[in-house]
């Protein structure tokens, strides 16, 4: 019998012996809790989803808590996961369904598909474990595992390769639609776990791949040229300079735009980011003056300059994003006196209280090194 025939089946049977059992999200058939899951999971490892999908399902535990909770307060819970846009865009969906679907997730996948942050092959899964709806899904595994077993050329952006994935996709899907929670997690299962991208079971030897007499990639040799890799240019570097600013415990932060990176999240002020020169060197500590207009506004910069003191350098971090790196300058300064800004975006926080705010890693791994030193408690 073909492959085609045949694959849901011999997955699932393999699902039952060495896939992953048990995990939080699994045998649950609210849409809610699956959706929640699903996101977090998309570029976050299992095992951190498995310490904090428990946390966020506890502060947000319905659709409508979600939708009616303040955006800090979801991106303070998310504090830590990064791709902050999938903290925005879960608010933003959850509004979306109490206001469009009545609070009822709907169970087709093009409904789904239309929400805030939900891409096709999340609908599929959404749909697949919440409704057994027979629905493919089709992430970066599992294009992967298709491309191997039926040896598809071309890059996996084409057009025609996407399409031609989706429907291979489809026609493996397992007949009985009570099957497709299972069959949609062994899936993953299998990609994340033993067809993975650089040491597939097939070329360890440590297993024995069920698929290992059908794949045609690994029939013909060929399985780590499949898919077709393509080549990526090195992520730009950038340079830019934030201020520390401290008055006794307090320090003073910055909410950042919501369309920016981190948007949303509360910051230290920053300088425009620039491109990295080809040779670094360590330049001159910037005076006080100088590092304000850097940045912040007139109107605030003018009064801080007569309270700030001296500037001293401070750590230099390096932080990775997808498509960026970014080198950041601290620069420390401490002031007389708190000054109240008129700006809301602008805000004197105790160390004490940093747990409340949404913060970028690399800032609030910085931020928790000073709060240690003073022995305060960074948790919520
Ligand atoms: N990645 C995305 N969804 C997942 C799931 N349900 N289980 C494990 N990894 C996943």
């Amino acid at each position: 019998m073909s492959l085609i025939k045949t694959f849901s089946k011999k997955l699932i049977a393999w699902h039952g012996v060495d896939g992953r059992q048990g995990l939080p999200w699994q045998n649950n058939r609210d849409p809610y809790a699956v959706w929640v899951s699903e996101i977090m999971l998309q570029q976050t490892q299992v095992a951190t989803v498995l310490e904090r999908y428990p946390r966020f399902m506890k502060r947000f535990p319905t659709v409508k808590r979600l939708a009616a909770a303040d955006i800090d307060e979801v991106l303070a819970e998310w504090a830590g996961l990064g791709y902050y846009s999938r903290a925005r865009n879960l608010h933003a969906c959850a509004k979306q369904v109490m206001e469009q679907f009545s609070g009822k997730f709907p169970s087709d996948p093009v409904l789904l598909e239309q929400l805030k942050g939900i891409g096709r092959s999340t609908a599929g899964a959404i749909a697949a474990f919440a409704f057994h709806e027979r629905a493919p899904i089709l992430d970066a595994n599992v294009k992967r595992i298709l491309a191997r077993l039926f040896c598809i050329d071309g890059a996996l952006q084409d057009k025609k390769v996407n399409d031609q994935l989706w429907s291979l996709a489809s026609s493996l899907l397992p007949t009985k639609s009570e099957d497709m929670p299972i069959y949609t997690q062994a899936l993953m299962d299998f990609g994340a776990t033993w067809c993975t991208s650089r040491k597939p079971v097939c070329l360890t030897g440590e297993r024995k791949c069920p698929f290992a007499k059908e794949c045609q990639a690994n029939l013909s040799d060929q399985v780590l040229l499949f898919p077709q890799k393509t080549i990526k240019a090195k992520s730009p570097e950038f340079d830019c300079d934030m201020l520390l600013l401290r008055h006794g415990n307090q320090v003073l932060l910055q909410k950042r735009p919501s369309k920016a990176i981190w948007g949303g999240l509360w910051c230290l002020p920053e300088s425009a980011w620039v491109a990295k020169a080809k040779v670094s060197k360590v330049g001159a500590t910037p005076k006080l003056e100088d590092l304000l207009a850097l940045t912040l506004s007139n109107e605030t910069a003018g009064p801080l300059l007569k309270l700030g003191k001296q500037v001293e350098r401070g750590e230099n971090i390096k932080h990775i994003f997808t498509h960026r790196r970014l080198w950041i300058q601290i620069w420390n300064v401490q002031t007389s006196k708190a000054y109240a800004f008129a700006s809301g975006d602008l805000k004197w926080v105790p160390l004490a209280k940093l747990g409340q705010y949404g913060l970028p890693q690399p800032i609030k791994l910085l931020l928790q090194g000073l709060s240690l030193a003073r022995g305060d408690d960074l948790k919520n």
